[in-house]
């Protein structure tokens, strides 16, 4: 182990304490990871610095000029001239910041544009705004599901459904990523009675495969469970008016809950939830990490709102984003890299590493000829794979996905991986 790690046979002692065990023990392992990674002489991954953002695709990153790769700003609104606009506006007439809850002194205008804006998007009755996607799962799912419900969900799920289900103390039962059979299975052992909800997302960020959401749906309706389905990253892009793969599979109406995200294709930060029952309002007082919490900032729900309404006319970004898309699946798979699907599903392509340390090369040679993109690991990836993950913007020019394909045609060779 590395020199400054903290032995877990040999804790520390403060004064008086001899033998108390240091709670960050547990940490030992990622630490000597990390450590690791960072003795064999790479630029930490992990701890990249833009120093300046010049547009939805380009930064400056350590000095240089630099590709983005790795944003999930699918739809590029972030230099969006209307967008930057009315969060100026909204700063300039509401301040800074709200100081308060939605059920207090936080509920501005804007948060009742944002969520109207959302309802036309989705064409959906109820809209309720968070301040992150994080918090929205957490909220609506720990909220709903509690103890005697059982969740049914994909082992693949986002950290913010788990951490939804734990903190909701329902039945969690998980099965094999994407197995129409293996839900099915779950769902006939869970008794008749009970509360049953089945989480599902559109796109899975680790891979960028979609769900078979058309037959996934219709099961869980068969076995009398609710359905919510995370679109984070497929809004705004996947489906004719981009409301995700509820609407390219034609199940929206169908699904009881759709969550999302503000800090993907909007460009912005901040989190939702739509949905058509009735009751759907009372979770504005019963959610608890919708009321204890701050509400997002007048500029932000202005930008989002903005972002959101210019979306649904957003037809031609979304055909060249999957045009980016295609291309860039194609040229890697020509390249000779192994990739997490073998179609382009969505704007996410996944470049699967040997291991870690040519992953963390890898990514490293790309960032010094100028490409940022994710370094995944375990335990975030899906069967401790190392991914690079490409996540595509409808502002990457063709000729930079040329750009891009070069990039990683050089630095696959000094690396070693093709
Ligand atoms: C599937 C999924 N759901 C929810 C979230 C959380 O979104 P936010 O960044 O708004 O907290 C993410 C973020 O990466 C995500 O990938």
């Amino acid at each position: 182990m590395s020199e400054g790690i903290s032995q877990p046979d040999q804790p520390q002692t403060l004064e008086g304490h001899a033998g108390d065990k240091d709670l960050f023990s547990k940490f030992d392992d990622i630490i000597a990871m990390r450590q690791g990674l960072l003795d064999s002489g790479v630029e930490d991954p992990f701890n990249l610095v833009m120093e300046k953002v010049l547009s939805p695709t380009r930064a400056i990153c350590n000095g240089r000029e630099t590709i983005l790769l790795g944003t999930y700003n699918y739809m590029g609104m972030t230099f969006d001239p209307d967008v930057v606009e009315a969060g100026k506006q909204a700063l300039a007439d509401f301040g800074s910041g709200t100081t308060g809850s939605r059920v207090l002194n936080g509920t501005y205008q804007g948060h009742k544009d944002v969520e109207e804006a959302l309802k036309d998007f989705y064409d959906m009755d109820h809209a309720m705004v968070f301040s992150t996607g994080y918090q929205a799962n957490l909220g609506i799912i720990s909220t709903i599901a509690g103890k005697g419900d059982y969740i049914v969900l994909d082992i693949d799920s986002h950290a913010s459904i788990w951490d939804g289900c734990a903190m909701g103390n329902a039945e969690v039962v998980p099965f094999k990523h994407n197995d129409i059979e293996a839900m099915e299975k779950r769902l006939r052992r869970i008794p008749e009675d009970a509360g049953k909800l089945v989480i599902l997302e559109g796109v899975y960020s680790m891979l960028g495969d979609v769900a078979p959401l058309k037959e996934m749906v219709a099961v869980a309706k068969k076995y009398g469970a609710m359905v919510l389905v995370d679109e984070a990253h497929s809004m705004g892009f996947i489906g004719e008016h981009g409301r995700g793969v509820v609407e390219s599979a034609d199940v929206i109406d169908d699904v009881d809950f759709i969550i999302g995200t503000f800090s993907k294709s909007v460009g912005t930060v901040g989190g939702f939830c739509v949905s058509n029952h009735p009751k759907f309002d009372i979770m504005r007082l019963v959610c608890r990490p919708y009321v204890f919490t701050a509400s997002l900032p007048p500029s932000v729900v202005a930008t989002a709102c903005t972002s959101i309404r210019k979306l649904m006319h957003g037809s031609n970004k979304r055909a060249h984003l999957w045009e980016n898309s295609k291309n860039l699946h194609k040229g890697l798979k020509d390249l000779g890299f192994q990739l997490g699907t073998d179609e382009p599903q969505s704007a996410i392509i996944a470049v699967i590493m040997p291991d870690l340390q040519q992953g963390a090369a890898m990514w490293e040679a790309l960032i010094k000829n100028g490409l940022y993109v994710n370094l995944a690991r375990p335990p975030a990836t899906p069967a401790n794979m190392t991914l690079l993950r490409c996540s595509l913007c409808a502002e990457h020019s063709e000729e930079e996905v040329g750009e891009i394909l070069e990039i990683f045609e050089k630095s696959g060779k000094a690396v070693g991986i093709i």
